[in-house]
């Protein structure tokens, strides 16, 4: 196992992800709620915390710096990741390592992903300063996010890879097929975000929910006309069987994370403490109910098949 993947097998599944801290895509957002959100998340347990430059221009990264400030005890527990965009240069891609690091309140990152890969953009500048930056400190494993299998190849025969995220729920499996076998073959840590697929396996978010100016959920590919209701009704099912057995929806989705054993870490969000509280607390097992929630989830994500990723990006 690599060093990263063994240092992921001590803690807890699930890890809090911190894009709505950011207040754009995604509604407004206080940072009185994310701290809160983050207080609870530690609270229980969470011991990764991952966020990015891009999550509102810094503005996520800088309010998990302010609880590293206020509780730096807590640094030494915890695994931070954050994300730059590519650069073509390599020594702008080292300058927003720093900028992440100011913001973080860190003097070392312990994943730096690449965000997206950008066409017409060579990743190797960046890979290369990122290769630096490890050698020196800065950061402690290199991360891709949203990179295809084979250009996940590619960059791992020019700078070893420690870790791929990308967005993998129950009813997003496409990854099963070819991108978390060449992980696992790879040896690099696999990170699954979007766990209850934006809020949709929260049981509130119907086809026909309207979502306010500025949060651009209902653009994924669940809402896809001719996919829609096909989605919805899955997730009813879904729901109801959880109900069944007297569980919340994202109890059952924990559950189902719990027991696939596919991944290393599952993201999940939560903008408040009572959120946190919720998807952090903790989990009981059914093995009949995760049988059931296989075959839906399943089932629903068929619909996707072939798809790169659920927000529709063609890099
Ligand atoms: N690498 C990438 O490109 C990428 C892309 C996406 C995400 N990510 C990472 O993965 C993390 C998680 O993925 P995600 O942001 O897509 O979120 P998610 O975990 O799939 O869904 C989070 C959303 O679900 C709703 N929710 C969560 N807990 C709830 C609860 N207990 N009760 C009711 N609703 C609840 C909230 O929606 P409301 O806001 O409506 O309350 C929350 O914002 C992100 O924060 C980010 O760190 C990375």
């Amino acid at each position: 196992l690599s060093r990263l993947i063994h240092e992921l097998e001590r803690m807890p599944l699930f890890g809090l992800g911190c894009s709505s801290f950011g207040g754009v895509h995604w509604g407004s957002q206080s940072d009185r709620d994310s701290l809160a959100a983050l207080e609870a998340a530690v609270e229980s347990g969470v011991r990764h915390l991952d966020t990015a430059a891009a999550y509102g221009a810094g503005r996520s990264e800088t309010v998990t710096g302010r609880l590293l400030k206020r509780r730096p005890g807590l640094r030494q527990n915890l695994m931070i990741a954050s994300k730059s965009g590519l650069k073509g240069s390599g020594a702008n891609f080292l300058k927003e390592i720093d900028k992440s690091r100011r913001r973080l309140n860190c003097d070392t990152l312990d994943i730096c992903y690449i965000h997206w890969p950008v066409s017409g953009i060579d990743p190797r500048p960046s890979l290369e300063a990122l290769a630096r930056a490890r050698e020196t400190g800065s950061i402690r494993y290199i991360g891709l996010s949203n990179f295809t299998p084979r250009a996940i190849i590619e960059a791992n025969s020019f700078v070893p890879i420690d870790a791929c995220q990308f967005g993998y729920n129950l009813i997003w499996r496409n990854p099963e097929k070819e991108l978390i076998p060449l992980c696992s073959k790879l040896g690099i840590a696999r990170i699954a975000y979007g766990t209850l697929a934006q809020g949709l396996l929260c049981g509130r978010i119907g086809p026909q929910t309207s979502f306010p100016p500025g949060d651009d959920r209902g653009l994924t590919r669940f809402f896809a006309p001719g996919k829609r209701e096909e989605v919805f009704k899955g997730i009813a099912e879904l729901n109801e069987a959880a109900g069944q057995r007297g569980m919340s929806l994202i109890q059952a989705v924990r559950l189902w994370c719990a027991t696939v054993g596919t991944v290393d870490q599952f993201l999940i969000g939560a903008r408040n403490r009572r959120q946190a509280l919720e998807n952090f607390g903790p989990l009981e097992r059914d093995m009949q109910l995760t049988e059931e929630l296989e075959r839906t989830g399943e089932r629903i994500s068929r619909l996707f098949a072939g798809e790169d990723n659920f927000f529709g990006f063609k890099p």
